[in-house]
């Protein structure tokens, strides 16, 4: 059954090269970078590469957090390229049970001026910690606004220069820019290597912060496991024959909706030909190979297109197979709400309910992960 729903979804190749050739395990790293150089170009921008210095102070520290169980800190990172530096606070919640706990970063929302306090809010932080994982908040607000119609007046976008009027067609958006301060932050995670076990690293995020945890885990291979949380349009859901009720370019790109500074401006092009993209967002979710990738869907979050993600996952998939991994194992039909296919090294679930990183999804994203660990 699946197969004939995938052949009417007609999406792009994963594994043939742009010369029309086979991808093999041997040219999987150049097929990775074709794909990133598509997204890039098309969808998200080009992420600077710059020569960049980054070091961290810890500002706050609580060393009897939850209960005396856990270290909490914040720390400001700040980059050094030849822009001058820019800082930007992150939050670290350490388990004090575990000797080096493998890490969860979290690109987390906040609006608005940046906080004091820890963007946690509706995060199972304890159970979190107890589960024997340490946190990483992210708030992305503090990397660059999200006031949306083409805002690039602080953040990294001022740091680097970026203006609406200015910006080349395949300049980099705010996913990028919150991409790159998730890079950044790992780059500050690698300087603390003797207290946490960065090689076991996951990022994840919610909608718009899904989007941005696979941008940023399709791209930096540090990253170990790459979750996206309801991500939708421009995120795991591929666009090419979705669901009518799901979001669209002209929604995106609208700019009543304002949300088109997310890509560049190139983005712009494909505005209602979502069919004749030439890249779709399964190459983002194949980027990650032979990583450790989960999908998560709602049900009810018909925005996000869930059927739509689930496919992606499903065509992404390819790519570890032919690396000789496990990759989505699922039934042959569509998944129902509540069914978790999470067996191989690409996990997939439909939860209950509508649009929401809810507890139910952290469970199946730790379960996910401590069996990976062999835990
Ligand atoms: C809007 C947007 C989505 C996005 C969501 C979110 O609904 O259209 O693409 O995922 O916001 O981030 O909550």
């Amino acid at each position: 059954m699946l197969d004939s729903i995938l052949k009417e979804r007609d999406l792009l190749p994963i594994l043939t090269h742009e010369d029309g050739t086979a991808v093999t395990p041997e040219t999987w790293q150049k097929r990775r970078e074709e794909l990133l150089r598509a997204l890039e170009t098309y969808s998200y921008g080009v992420t600077p590469t710059i020569p960049v210095k980054v070091r961290g102070e810890v500002v706050e520290e609580n060393v009897k957090a939850y209960a005396n169980k856990a270290l909490q800190q914040k720390v400001n990172i700040t980059i050094e390229t030849e822009h001058g530096e820019f800082t930007f606070p992150v939050w670290l919640f350490i388990p004090k049970r575990v000797e080096k706990p493998p890490v969860i970063l979290h690109t987390a929302f906040r609006f608005g001026q940046p906080k004091a306090d820890p963007p946690i809010r509706r995060v199972p932080v304890e159970e979190i910690l107890d589960h024997g994982y340490a946190l990483v908040s992210l708030p992305y607000g503090d990397v660059v606004n999200d006031n949306l119609h083409g805002d690039f007046s602080d953040g990294l976008a001022a740091y680097f220069g970026v203006t609406k009027e200015n910006r080349k067609p395949d300049e980099w958006g705010k996913i990028g820019m919150w991409a790159y301060a998730a890079s950044r932050t790992m780059d500050y995670l690698e300087t603390r290597a003797n207290e946490l076990d960065i090689a076991h690293t996951a990022i994840i995020g919610h909608s718009r912060l899904g989007k941005t945890s696979l941008w940023a885990g399709a791209q930096d291979e540090r990253f170990w496991c790459v979750i996206s949380n309801d991500s939708g349009y421009g995120g795991a859901a591929t666009s090419k024959h979705g669901s009518p009720d799901g979001e669209k370019s002209w929604h995106f790109g609208d700019w009543h909706n304002g949300n088109w500074d997310w890509c560049c401006n190139n983005f712009m092009d494909y505005i209602e030909k979502e069919d004749e993209k030439p890249y779709d967002q399964s190459w983002l979710l194949a980027a990650v190979a032979p990583r450790l990738l989960y999908v998560g869907s709602a049900v009810e979050d018909l925005w996000a297109d869930p059927a739509s993600e689930f496919i992606s996952t499903l065509w992404a998939s390819q790519a570890w197979e032919m690396l000789g991994k496990p990759g989505l194992i699922t039934p042959d039909k569509m998944p129902e709400a509540g069914e978790v296919s999470a067996d191989g090294d690409v996990g997939y679930h439909m939860r209950f309910g509508s649009h929401f990183l809810s507890r139910e999804d952290w469970n199946n994203y730790i379960a996910f992960m401590d069996r990976h660990l062999g835990r």
